[in-house]
């Protein structure tokens, strides 16, 4: 099934001004709309490294208790699907699938996978693979968890790498995809997304290209801690993460 059809996108962004937190609403298929969004708890050091609100807790859930919907419905009930966390950004993400697969009664396995490609706000290009690929994943179904896909760059290193092990199938799960370019119009998926061919692929949202923390997604390993998709500000990115 191609899943591009329930993407989210996140829309209009401009920074928020300080005071009320604001959310970028995700428009589907077509609200816009800014909301003002009360108790939001996040620790007061990060106060001014964080810009935009873009995707709530509350979103987050919804949206990945409908994907979770998707996988039980596409999957067969009597073998166990084999689910690979890629380290450490998706972990939020992937437990809360998971939780989501479980409630449904689904059977699935999982394996946890670390990768890296990103020092501060910038793809190195490089990925590095810290271990071997486990056995589980052979002649099984197989959905591989990202926090996000930029440039692809960790994507397209580590699919010849798992379809070695002869997998029965094999797909992927990003909670965001980025945009490079901001020139979506309905919410269709981005370039990178096309050029890897994935429209075979669970997403969760699409966002615009900015930096964003939270929910598992770092900024030299800081602000994994919060519970909502932020915009990192000017001040967070100067801080470097390290600063604090
Ligand atoms: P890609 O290899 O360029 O597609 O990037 C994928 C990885 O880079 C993700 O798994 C993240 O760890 C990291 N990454 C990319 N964009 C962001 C971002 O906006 N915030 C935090 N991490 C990011
Ligand atoms: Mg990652």
């Amino acid at each position: 099934m191609n899943c591009s059809s329930t993407i989210y996108v996140t829309e209009n962004l401009s920074k928020a001004p300080a005071g009320d937190i604001r959310i970028h609403d995700v428009r589907h298929p077509n609200s816009n709309a800014l909301n003002i969004i009360k108790n939001i708890n996040y620790p007061s050091i990060y106060k001014n490294h964080l810009s935009t609100l873009l995707i709530d807790r509350y979103m987050i859930i919804s949206r990945t208790k409908e994907i979770a919907k998707t996988i039980h419905s596409e999957y067969p009930h009597d073998e166990p699907l084999v689910i690979v966390c890629i380290l450490k950004g998706s972990s939020p993400f992937f437990h809360c699938l998971c939780r989501e697969l479980s409630e449904l009664g689904h059977p699935y396995m999982i394996e946890f996978y670390r990768m890296k490609s990103y020092e501060g706000t910038e793809s190195t290009g490089k990925v590095q693979q810290m271990q071997e690929l486990p056995e589980s994943v052979v002649a099984r179904n197989v959905i591989i968890v990202e926090d996000i896909v930029d440039t692809g760059n960790t994507l397209t290193s580590f699919l010849p790498f798992i379809k070695k092990k002869r997998p029965k199938s094999c797909k992927i799960c990003s909670l965001l995809v980025k945009r490079l370019t901001d020139d979506s119009d309905q919410g269709s998926s981005s370039n990178v997304v096309k050029e890897l061919d994935l429209d075979d692929k669970f997403v969760g949202f699409s966002i615009p290209d900015a930096f964003v923390v939270g929910y598992g997604l770092d900024f030299n390993e800081m602000y994994r801690d919060l519970s909502d998709i932020w915009i990192l500000s000017d001040v967070g990115i100067k801080v470097g993460g390290y600063g604090l």
